[in-house]
């Protein structure tokens, strides 16, 4: 088992000031590299977001199958294959993330799972878990809606409210979804609570038990449950705005270290935002810098409205091209893709 810490302590950064000053830069290459990743079939060569989705359709097929006598192997795979793909590139991480980009073969839900394991492991490694904890988070998020993953498809195809069977389903998933991994023979007892108290409260009001103490591990996915769902919304609709979303956060998890360093991490323009230059132009953040006002934006739409053929990469200061805030996706007609922008 690794104990080697992933970040040096002095990266923590508590916060004692409105929300701005706690969105600092962040640090550079934070994360080592993972030497043991799990090899999928020498398809190395080809653009990482296409490696993302073969991660995504290949724990799609291990979740749908649980539980399985080969599940903690599996999951123990993908954990350290995502841990190698955000490695590689952060920025992508995070671009997928905000954009809620899936292929639509893949379930919405495990695709949720995915994006929130990557967020879930940044933040780990910025607050100096060790890495055998932060691979265990990993497996965590990917496993925490095991319960409801059938039912989330179904909901999201459904015009009326959850009948009460499946407002049942919903309340118990965290209960259903430890049980699903306890009869895969997984024996971790703090992915198990982690799993388990998800969507507890510290102090109560959380479900399905209302628990007063909840453990480290069920607060840190709570927060990047909640975090990424405000940010992404559902395929990009009814998503916030970053600040906004990092706000809400910081309101309902007052005192929640794993919350502040996620929008600490993610930055005030996160990759994958849209935002509005100074001089008009529109487009999409593909890059955070050691400035969180200033990363580099894929600009999209010209100052007059129009649609570039070809992405134009600026770095936002200056009068010119500073960021004035953020962009409606309506004003684009063509959304991008990662493929274009990261490959
Ligand atoms: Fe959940």
């Amino acid at each position: 088992m690794e104990t080697g810490s992933l970040t040096p302590a002095g990266q923590r950064r508590p916060y004692d000031g409105p929300l701005l000053l706690a969105m600092t830069p962040r640090p550079p290459a934070a994360v080592p590299a993972v030497a043991d990743t799990f090899s999928f079939a020498g398809d190395d060569h080809e653009p990482l977001p296409t490696l993302w989705r073969s991660l995504a359709g290949r724990l799609s097929s291990v979740l749908l199958a649980m539980p399985s006598a080969t599940a903690a192997a599996d999951l123990d795979g993908a954990a350290r294959r995502l841990v190698e793909l955000v490695e590689r590139d952060p920025d992508l991480a995070i671009f997928q993330l905000v954009r809620s980009e899936h292929a639509e073969a893949t379930p919405y839900g495990v695709v949720r799972s995915l994006h929130a394991a990557a967020a879930a492991w940044l933040v780990a490694a910025r607050l100096g878990w060790n890495k055998a904890r932060g691979l265990t988070l990993v497996k965590a998020a990917f496993t925490m809606n095991l319960g409801v993953l059938a039912l989330q498809e179904r909901l999201s195809n459904q015009a009326r409210l959850p009948s009460p069977a499946q407002r049942h389903a919903i309340l118990m998933h965290p209960i259903t979804s430890a049980a699903t991994l306890r009869d895969s023979g997984i024996a971790d007892a703090e992915w198990l609570q982690a799993v388990e108290q998800h969507h507890e409260k510290p102090g109560g009001g959380g479900y399905p038990r209302g628990l007063a103490v909840v453990c480290e591990m069920a607060n840190a996915l709570r927060a990047v449950d909640v975090y990424t769902a405000k940010l992404a919304g559902r395929s990009g609709r009814d998503s916030l705005p970053p600040e906004r979303a990092a706000r809400d956060l910081l309101v309902v998890e007052r005192g929640n270290a794993f919350a502040l360093a996620l929008v600490t991490e993610f930055g005030l323009h996160p990759p994958g935002s849209l935002v509005r230059l100074h001089n008009g132009e529109v487009g999409y953040v593909v890059e955070r810098t050691a400035d969180t006002a200033s990363p580099r934006v894929a600009v999209v739409t010209s100052r007059r409205g129009e649609p570039l053929a070809v992405p134009v990469l600026r770095a936002t200061e200056g009068r010119e091209f500073g960021i004035a805030g953020p962009a409606l996706s309506a004003g684009v007609r063509a959304p991008i893709s990662a493929e274009r922008l990261y490959s």
